[in-house]
């Protein structure tokens, strides 16, 4: 009987374990537990995550790269060990959306590229970084048509190299 029951705790251990994990791994950054409800017109601040890469394992912070920063200062959110884990840096950004509201604003200029500057640009485009950006908590989805086919994508690439073209 007691045999029995240590085997049983055994995977219970390990079944609550693998349930807490896996939700860290796969969990959004949720500030507020209470849902929001957004009017037309509403500001939406988006803040960004770290630059990532398929094509490199190595993540490199937002502001690393010569951003618009914001007004008041770059300014860290909470993270939880989960995002800690991959490698996550979610910082503020001074880019403004309005709920449902088509505009093209400039909130800010950067002051004009130094030559290092324009060749790390042009290193993390050939690495395929990408800029990746939360909106109200979730992933900034980047929809492309490509060949006739609809893809869907969270961020979107540093650059683009200009097809038959060795510089980007
Ligand atoms: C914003 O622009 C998109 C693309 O042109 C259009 O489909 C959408 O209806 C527009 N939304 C508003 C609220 O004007």
């Amino acid at each position: 009987m007691a045999c029995n029951l240590i085997p049983k705790r055994a995977y219970w251990v390990a079944f609550i374990y693998t349930v807490l994990v896996s939700h860290a791994c796969n969990g959004f950054y949720l500030s507020e537990n209470y849902m929001h409800t957004y009017s037309t017109g509403e500001e939406i601040y988006a803040k960004v995550n770290s630059l990532t890469s398929i094509y490199t394992v190595l993540p490199f912070s937002y502001y690393s790269l010569p951003y618009c920063k914001p007004h008041m200062g770059i300014k860290k959110s909470a993270e939880n060990l989960g995002q800690l884990l991959m490698g996550d840096q979610i910082l503020n950004s001074p880019d403004r959306f309005r709920l449902n509201v088509n505009e093209s604003v400039f909130l800010c200029t950067t002051s004009p590229l130094s030559e290092h500057e324009v060749k790390l640009l042009k290193q993390r485009t050939r690495d395929l970084y990408q800029v990746n950006m939360i909106l109200d908590n979730l992933p900034a989805m980047r929809f492309a048509q490509q060949n006739g086919i609809k893809i869907q994508w969270t961020g979107f690439p540093v650059g683009y190299a200009l097809p038959n073209s060795n510089e980007v």
